[in-house]
Order: structure tokens, then C-alpha cells, then sequence
């Protein structure tokens, strides 16, 4: 595996699926822009995400034009975590701070509580990196969570992160290497 990122790193063509979801593109539509002011008004999104201070279907628009520019750059990759089948929306997720030249980026991720509790996340953050590893020959991400956002903490382990570092603001480092293994994979 090259430890040097693909120039420039290419999006996905089709939806990535991972047993019952899918990762897609966001769309500058009026159903993507409804569903992010929706999870943006989420109590644990909002605590542990950053959300912008007005959630309003003229943000989610601009927020949604910023990241069809991102990922053209691409300096940050956001997708949607759907539901396989239904197409129904489940949550978010991205890698921002790539830097192609190392293959190092950092990768965060939401889900509203409909969709909480069913491995949802867990699926979406180990599939998006082994994508992220075998398609753009990525070669090391981190996720870096708040020490007591307890469920995050899980979804990373059980994604095959491992602790690396704290942070002084009592954030934690956790990472996972390109051809390490998932902690804990089910269907
Ligand atoms: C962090 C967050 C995404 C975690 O969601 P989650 O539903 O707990 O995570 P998962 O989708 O991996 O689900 C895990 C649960 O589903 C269950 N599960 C079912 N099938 C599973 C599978 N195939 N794989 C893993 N877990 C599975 C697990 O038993 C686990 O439940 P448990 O914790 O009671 O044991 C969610 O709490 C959230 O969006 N929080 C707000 C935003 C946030 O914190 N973002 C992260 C900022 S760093």
C-alpha cells in the first residue's frame, strides 16, 4: 500500500455501501439542507459537533455550497450516512485537514438519535476508512473526541482506532493506520 495520498484524490462515483448503510455526497437540495438544520438542532450533535450558531435552511444552503467546493479542492470530504435501501438520512461524515503529501487527515462523524444505538457508526467510520486507506492510499487518520463523549469514544475503539494522545483542552487523539485491523466487525 502507498503510504503517499492519490493527487488529487478522488470522490467516490457511486454511494459507498457498508452492509445496511451507504456514504453519498450531500446535495444542494432542499431534503439535505431540511435534514442538517434537523440534526443541527440535535442536543448531542450540537454539544459535541461543531454546528453553526444559527441553524437555518439559509446556513444549511451556504454550508452545503462549501462543501461541493471542499470536495472539489478537495480540502475536506463530507458525506451523508443513509440508510442502504430507503435512502433515508442518518448522519454525517468527513475527513477535514487532509494533507495529501503525508496521507494524514482527521475524520469526524454524527448520527441523529433515530439512528443511534444499531452499529450505524461504527460500520460508517471503519468502512469510510478502509476507503479512505485502499482508494486514496491514505496512510494514517486520527479522531479527536472529548474525553466524556463516552459514545464516540466506543464508536472509535470499536473502529479500530487506538488512543494515541491527549490534548490539553482534554480532547483525546485517537488513530488508525492504514492495514490495521477493525476491532470489532459485524454485519
Ligand atoms: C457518537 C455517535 C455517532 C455514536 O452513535 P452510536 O449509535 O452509539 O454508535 P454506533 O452506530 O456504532 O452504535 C453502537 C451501538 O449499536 C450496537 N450495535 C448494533 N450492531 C452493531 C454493529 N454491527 N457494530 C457495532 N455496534 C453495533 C452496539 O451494541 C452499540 O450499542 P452499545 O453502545 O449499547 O453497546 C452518536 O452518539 C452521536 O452522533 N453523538 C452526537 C455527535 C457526536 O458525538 N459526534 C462525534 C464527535 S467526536
Amino acid at each position: 500500500m502507498s503510504s503517499r495520498a492519490e493527487h488529487p484524490p478522488r470522490l467516490p462515483a457511486h454511494p459507498l455501501r457498508f452492509g445496511p448503510i451507504s456514504l453519498r455526497a450531500w446535495r444542494a437540495d432542499d431534503d439535505d439542507a431540511a435534514f442538517l438544520v434537523a440534526a443541527w438542532a440535535d442536543h448531542e450533535v450540537a454539544r459535541w459537533s461543531p454546528v453553526p450558531a444559527e441553524p437555518t435552511s439559509t446556513t444549511a444552503g451556504r454550508w452545503l455550497r462549501q462543501a461541493a467546493a471542499d470536495r472539489t479542492a478537495p480540502t475536506a470530504i463530507d458525506l451523508v450516512i443513509v440508510d442502504a435501501v430507503s435512502g433515508e438520512p442518518f448522519g454525517e461524515i468527513g475527513v477535514t485537514e487532509i494533507d495529501a503529501e503525508r496521507g494524514t487527515a482527521v475524520v469526524g462523524w454524527w448520527l441523529v438519535e433515530p439512528a443511534r444505538g444499531k452499529g450505524h457508526a461504527t460500520r460508517a467510520v471503519d468502512g469510510f476508512a478502509v476507503w479512505l486507506f485502499e482508494a486514496w492510499g491514505m496512510s494514517r487518520l486520527a479522531a479527536i473526541i472529548a474525553a466524556d463523549n463516552v459514545a464516540s469514544v466506543a464508536v472509535a475503539r470499536r473502529a479500530g482506532f487506538a488512543h494515541r494522545a491527549n490534548l490539553p483542552d482534554g480532547r483525546l487523539v485517537f488513530e488508525r493506520r492504514a492495514g490495521s485491523a477493525t476491532v470489532r466487525s459485524r454485519p
